[in-house]
């Protein structure tokens, strides 16, 4: 990453600080440290390469250097927008902000695996990760992590993965830029942030589901949480179920894996 250039393309947005660094522990825990240290809201970090790159529940996240997309981008509570009653859409944020961008840009068939993955041909292309920090009831910071495996090695080995893996060069049959990729997934975060609480967020978020009308079970680390159809998203962020009984049942994001049930 050429530091110089990166940060002139990002200059145009409209961002708080911008970060970038060659090397970091995880973007996100730089950024929960821009935020003590008092960073401007829709400030950016952006790293080529993580040692402890996180996803949920203390799992690792694999970024080889100058091959894939980390960042984080830091929000605070705003009125209407990032409170807790919507923080069930902020999980749909990024993913519905790089779907989109792959579909309208790159052409590539992007879905959303509810409710953090973002998939192409069925295979995990970017992953995202949301630190919330609270005080009391009271939303103090949000962190929004965003991964996603753009050069074809990017991918790690399959024994070191629980859902397959594809880059975005071996999706769309060629390379992709980092920055351009970086570039358009902001434009797309910060048109979809103002769009948050409006219907056409979980209209596009809901249009992009992966596995409509399939079964699938849902699982916590203690166990089995639910089992059906996927039906769709609620007005809240919620995945609604359908069970064989024809009851629907929607449930919140929390730490919950979703996978598809074997029928064969
Ligand atoms: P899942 O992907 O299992 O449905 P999840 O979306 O919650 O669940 P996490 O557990 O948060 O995923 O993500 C970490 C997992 O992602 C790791 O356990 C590893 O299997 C996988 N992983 C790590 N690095 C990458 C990468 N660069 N590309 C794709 N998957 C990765
Ligand atoms: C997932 O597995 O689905 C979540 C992965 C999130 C990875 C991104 S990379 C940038 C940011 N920094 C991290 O340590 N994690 C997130």
């Amino acid at each position: 990453m050429d530091i110089t250039i990166w940060k002139n393309r990002l200059l145009h947005l409209p961002l708080g600080d911008i970060y970038l660094y060659p090397e970091v522990s995880s973007t996100n825990l730089v950024a929960e440290e821009k935020i003590k240290a008092g960073a401007p809201p829709f400030s950016l970090v952006v790293a080529d390469s993580q040692t402890e790159g996180r996803g949920r529940l203390g799992r690792s996240w694999i970024t080889r250097a100058g091959k894939a997309l980390a960042l984080s981008w830091i929000l605070y509570p705003e009125p209407g927008r990032l409170q807790p009653e919507t923080l069930g859409m902020l999980s749909g944020l990024a993913p519905v902000a790089v779907a989109e961008v792959l579909r309208e840009n790159y052409a590539l068939p992007a879905e959303i695996k509810w409710p953090n993955d973002v998939l192409v041909y069925g295979k995990k292309a970017a992953g995202v990760l949301v630190d919330v920090r609270w005080n009391g009831c009271d939303v103090t910071d949000v962190v929004l992590g965003i991964g996603v495996n753009v050069a074809r090695d990017s991918v790690p080995p399959s024994e070191d993965l629980n859902f397959p893996a594809i880059s975005l060069d071996e999706a769309a049959g060629k390379e992709i830029s980092r920055l351009d990729l970086l570039v358009q997934i902001m434009e797309s975060l910060l048109k979809w942030y103002s769009r948050l609480v409006e219907p056409s967020f979980i209209q596009s978020w809901d249009s992009m589901l992966a596995f409509k009308g399939q079964q699938v079970k849902l699982t916590t680390e203690r166990g089995m949480r639910g089992q059906g159809k996927v039906a769709g998203i609620s007005d809240d962020g919620s995945l609604i179920l359908i069970s064989e009984a024809g009851n629907e049942t929607e449930y919140h994001a929390g730490e919950i894996q979703l996978r598809l049930v074997d029928r064969s």
